[in-house]
């Protein structure tokens, strides 16, 4: 007996909710929330390859890409010592804990464009849930929360996050930076692979 992966269960549940309705950020944030809740309550269904580490970068493989652009799903391998610079999104997002820890500081950006961090850094932990958007606060750093260990959380967007073009800025130097992120993989996972039940 083999039972539907986890992974196909979120992407045909997370298709039906964009095609169920107007593509409106709390709508769809409501609904997409309890599915990443569902996704990352277990940690046995993501392939090896989508939780490989790179020595000197945090990796970003796409699990799934909806054809339209609707939404994205994507692991962050997040390396011993690994971090972001402080980026925004642009579009929503929603992180759900799979294994280790990650800490994220929010920032805000002011009239002027300066950002600056504000609030105390949170430490999600596996089957936690995080969200940000344009509207919630879009701009943060995120690093492994572990010093020896690999981290992973998975990652939904309201767009095709490797292709959208988005922000990185300096604080120290006031500065910001255009950039795309792309993706760390070229193969992406096989839906349909079985699971020993
Ligand atoms: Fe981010």
């Amino acid at each position: 007996m083999a039972a539907e992966s986890p992974l196909l269960t979120f992407v045909a549940a997370m298709t039906r909710l964009v095609e169920s309705g107007p593509a409106d950020e709390a709508r769809l944030l409501d609904g997409a929330r309890p599915l990443m809740k569902a996704l990352v309550a277990q940690d046995d269904w993501l392939p090896d390859a989508m939780a490989a580490a790179h020595p000197q970068y945090y990796q970003q493989h796409l699990l799934y890409g909806d054809p339209l652009d609707r939404f994205s799903l994507v692991s962050f391998v997040w390396g011993p010592g690994q971090k972001t610079p402080v980026h925004d999104h642009t579009v929503w997002g929603i992180i759900g804990m799979l294994r280790g820890a990650e800490c994220a500081q929010r920032y805000t950006r002011d009239h002027q464009g300066r950002v600056t961090a504000c609030g105390a850094e949170e430490t999600l932990r596996p089957g936690d849930i995080d969200v940000v958007s344009p509207t919630l606060g879009d701009i943060h750093v995120v690093r492994n929360g572990l010093e020896d260990q690999v981290s992973i959380s998975i990652h939904l967007y309201g767009g095709n996050i490797g292709r959208i073009a988005r922000h990185v800025f300096v604080p120290e130097t006031d500065t910001v930076k255009d950039f795309v992120s792309g993706y760390s993989n070229t193969l992406s996972p096989n839906l349909w692979a079985r699971q020993a039940a």
